[in-house]
């Protein structure tokens, strides 16, 4: 089968091993070739005087690739926390948000499990209901993901904790309809944006959310130890730094003020954590250039395009059901399936192992109430051909651990 040049050369510039057919970008992306070759120029440098390096050579390049990222989801700059992951992002706003009480933190049962215990302890600490809605995933008309989940605001609510895109399923939330109201109605809204970046056109203008955190080292193909965290102005009193550093104490009347040292003090006030390595962070421009060469829509077509490809060849493959929504608005790069009635986790761990042991081949399975789900990524540098590999070899594996 023959592939688009276009798409060649884009697996040609990043840093995959040919041997291997990765398909669970969903976990971690492979970032590309001039990167890897910037970053590590980084690193060398920055061991041979790290005085120098973090003391006077970052400051302006850090601010530079704040700007760009800042520019690229068309925020201030000054609103844009860097962060090490989405984790930390998420668990900056869960920790420290004072939320009013009595009360309620509204989230649905297919948020990421480790997010969600984020929010249980912060409900805990603060005396408040945290409650768990179903997310209606089978629905195909935005409009009504829309309305299914408003329809669960209530007086007593205070935050509406919603994912962008759902790991489980790989669906895509309509968000801009459901901040606004949420807004109107006096809640606040966290997003966690994990898979969005790269996956889909993300402009935090439009989507208006009070607090967007987001992985940068998923499909945005930036190295891991990126990610970050959107404040939506005004609203910076409402958190605390999660580590209290050198940072803690600064002048309030200069708070988004540029400092020297490549932010703000209110920046500063929660990034800085002590020593630490910037330089995933000082590569961003050169990422945000390699996704702009792409162009995101290109991207996103491709994506869906492979996604296509994976649902006609698995969807009633040895018993797999397709868990993804139908409608093209609601879903991007991940594409999910049911596993056979009757697997267990062991099984579907066992049959994880089985596909990467036998045959290279990196999925993933992903845990929920609702699951476990088979999860298969595409992503730009994928291609049909392993799409292929992987449904020819699937019956035999699910077979094998059944
Ligand atoms: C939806 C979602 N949220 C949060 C995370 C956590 O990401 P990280 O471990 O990079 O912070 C993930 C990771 O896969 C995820 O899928």
């Amino acid at each position: 089968m023959s592939v688009d040049p276009f798409w060649s050369s884009v697996r040609d510039n990043i840093l995959l091993d040919p041997a291997q057919t990765y398909l669970n970008t969903g976990s971690y992306g492979i970032i590309p070739k001039a990167v890897f070759e910037e970053l590590t120029e980084l690193r060398r440098r920055m061991q041979q005087n790290p005085t120098d390096f973090l003391w006077r050579s970052i400051n302006e390049p850090l601010w530079t690739a704040r700007s760009r990222l800042a520019e690229y989801l068309r925020v201030d700059p000054r609103q844009l926390l860097l962060t090490v992951n989405v984790s930390i992002g998420i668990n900056l706003a869960a920790w420290s948000l004072a939320l009013a009480s009595p009360g309620e933190i509204v989230l649905t049962d297919h948020e990421y499990g480790a997010m969600h215990y984020a929010w249980e302890r912060a409900a805990v600490r603060q005396r408040l209901n945290l409650r768990v809605i179903s997310l209606p995933y089978q629905l195909n008309d935005p409009g009504d993901v829309v309305e299914a989940l408003l329809r669960e605001l209530r007086p007593e609510t205070r935050l509406l904790f919603l994912s962008h895109v759902y790991y489980t399923t790989g669906m895509v939330l309509p968000l801009k309809e459901i901040c606004r109201e949420a807004r109107r109605r006096g809640v606040l809204t966290m997003i966690d944006g994990a898979h969005a970046p790269g996956m889909l056109p993300l402009h935090l203008d439009e989507i208006d959310a009070d607090f967007y955190s987001a992985n940068l080292h998923k499909w945005f193909l930036a190295p891991v130890g990126t990610g970050f965290l959107h404040v939506r102005p005004g609203l910076e009193d409402r958190l605390q730094p999660m580590h209290v550093s050198w940072g803690w104490h600064y002048d309030r009347n200069v708070s988004h003020e540029r400092d020297i040292f490549g932010g703000t003090p209110w920046l500063r006030s929660h990034e800085f954590e002590g020593s630490r390595d910037p330089c995933p962070w000082l590569v961003l421009p050169s990422v945000i250039q390699f996704q702009e060469h792409i162009g995101i829509e290109r991207a996103r077509s491709r994506q869906l395009a492979l996604g296509d490809l994976v649902r006609q060849r698995l969807d009633g493959l040895a018993g797999l059901k397709l868990t993804t929504p139908h409608a093209t608005t609601l879903r991007g790069g991940l594409t999910a399936f049911r596993f056979p009635i009757g697997m267990t986790g062991p099984d579907v761990q066992a049959f994880r192992q089985r596909l990467w042991e036998r045959h290279r081949i990196e999925i993933n399975a992903v845990e929920n109430p609702h699951g476990p789900f088979l999860r298969v990524s595409t992503h730009v540098y994928n291609t049909e051909a392993e799409i292929d590999r992987l449904a020819n070899v699937l019956p035999a594996t699910l077979r094998a651990v059944d």
